[in-house]
């Protein structure tokens, strides 16, 4: 049999998927390049395998696995939708004689056996927090992604290896940080591949999230991760541009994020801005929680309200004529959401696609209490509780720091979503407030300065324009 009819099979079940439940149980089935590369992830052998697939689809992942396996291999794949049961059935009686399809969900199903291989592209979707009781503890999750992969990691063997076609989401941020830690204390991080451009690779299944492979393998650390930036399901992964990374040089900080690319050398001699004394905190006004003081016109005792929408370039303007209401009325002065008067730099929460740049930072002096509405985030340098004003220059270098190139490219090694976190940020490689004051000094923020003038000026100040 061939991989085309395997092929044809999936095809298939992609085509006749009824729309409710691939919504209620994301349903967005492998295409045969990319099962092709994740089975390609496994170490060959010559010895027989057990094969774990966890929530199976038209059965494609473990079908290949086995189709490359030695003769008195096995595969037990488990998967919630009957149709999609059936169709896995017909899939893997091609390739392999000791099959198991179990027609239940992951979670109920009790895993006794110890696999060698375990192969999955779970569903994405997020779940209120969870511990799921493992070995080693319990482990937070807050996706069904990362509880599948605590499932399968668990039922590996010593020596077994797990490759898994996920987003690139568990990577970064705050939600993941349990997940990550468990995951990399439990097993070696062996291959990472991102998908760039995910609609190309995908294209039947409309997926939005940048996607990608991860191979992990239950045994010691090996001693470098293969880092496939911008994998491409065309070619073998063997033959693309990839690196072989020292797990150490990927990871950042005790939330243990973890990048795609080791530190880019310019940025190597920074402290985070963490130990530059600096806070970054998430604006504190959810607006539809406080509809009650809202206000499209100046109150008295009232206070400006800054939403994304006074963001224009580098500066803040207030107000500004959008569909926002622009103050708040003196009631919200007992709900804690006012910031003191002062210079801060304010950050975006979320980009748009389009957008040639995740992070949009802008300076913001306001000679009044303030309130940020909560998609803003905004530098100080208090603490998680107490917010103190910057100074004015640190500030503004502070915002011009953040809008250069090297910094926008740092974001995107370490995060493919569009939201930028505060957890994120606060690993941002920062020069000292002196440096800021200095950068401050060089190009004034209000200028109309070109990206190629930030840069520069940024450049030059480090003395990194004649070294790259
Ligand atoms: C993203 S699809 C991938 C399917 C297949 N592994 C593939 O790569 O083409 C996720 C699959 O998991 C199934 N699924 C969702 N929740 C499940 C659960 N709790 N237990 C078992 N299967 C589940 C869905 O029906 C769907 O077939």
């Amino acid at each position: 049999m061939t991989s085309k009819t395997i092929a044809q099979i999936r095809n298939e079940a992609a085509a006749s998927l009824s729309p409710e439940r691939q919504q209620q149980w994301e349903q967005f089935l492998t295409p045969m390049p990319i099962a092709e590369q994740a089975v390609s992830l496994f170490t060959p052998t010559d010895k027989p395998v057990r094969i774990l697939d966890l929530g199976s689809g038209s059965g494609i992942l473990s079908a290949v696995t086995a189709r490359r396996s030695t003769r008195g291999s096995s595969v037990v794949a488990i998967e919630q939708d009957a149709d999609l049961a059936q169709v896995s059935e017909s899939s893997l009686r091609q390739v392999c004689e000791d099959v198991t399809v179990i027609n239940k969900s992951v979670f109920e199903v009790l895993l006794d056996t110890q696999f060698d291989r375990v192969i999955l592209n779970p569903p994405y979707k997020k779940i209120s927090p969870t511990v799921i009781a493992t070995s080693n503890g319990g482990v937070k999750v807050t996706n069904l992604y990362t509880a599948f992969l605590v499932t399968a990691i668990q039922a590996l063997d010593e020596g077994g290896e797990c490759v898994a076609i996920i987003p690139r989401s568990w990577m970064n941020g705050d939600y993941f940080k349990d997940f990550r830690k468990w995951m990399l204390n439990e097993c070696s991080l062996d291959v990472l591949a991102v998908y760039r451009s995910r609609q190309e690779h995908f294209k039947d299944m409309n997926i939005l999230q940048e996607i990608m492979l991860v191979k992990v393998s239950k045994r010691p650390q090996t001693k470098k991760v293969s880092v496939y930036a911008e994998a491409m399901p065309v070619a073998p992964l063997e033959s693309q541009p990839h690196e072989s990374v020292a797990l150490k040089a990927l990871l950042m900080g005790r939330d243990r994020i973890v990048r795609i690319q080791p530190q880019d050398p310019r940025l190597s001699g920074f402290g985070t801005i963490s130990d530059q004394g600096l806070w970054v905190s998430t604006g504190k006004l959810v607006w539809f929680r406080n509809r009650d003081v809202l206000s499209a016109v100046e109150r008295p005792k009232g206070h400006p309200l800054y939403w994304s929408d006074n963001q224009n370039g580098m500066m803040m303007v207030h107000p500004v004529e959008c569909d926002r209401e622009q103050w708040v009325t003196d009631g919200v002065d007992s709900r804690n959401v006012i910031l003191p008067a002062g210079s801060y730099c304010m950050v975006n929460r979320f980009s748009a696609k389009e957008q040639s740049r995740r992070i949009h930072a802008s300076y913001l002096c306001s000679s009044v209490g303030f309130v940020a509405d909560n998609k803003l985030n905004y530098v100080h340098q208090g603490t998680s509780r107490r917010t103190v004003p910057l100074d004015d220059k640190v500030a503004c270098g502070l915002t011009l720091w953040m809008s250069s190139s090297v910094i926008d490219e740092w974001y995107r090694q370490i995060s493919g979503s569009t939201q930028v976190n505060a957890t994120d940020l606060r690993q941002m490689p920062c020069p000292t407030k002196a440096q800021l004051t200095a950068l401050a000094d060089s190009l004034p923020i209000d200028a109309d300065a070109s990206q190629s003038h930030i840069d520069e000026t940024i450049g030059r100040l480090f003395s990194w324009v004649q070294a790259s």
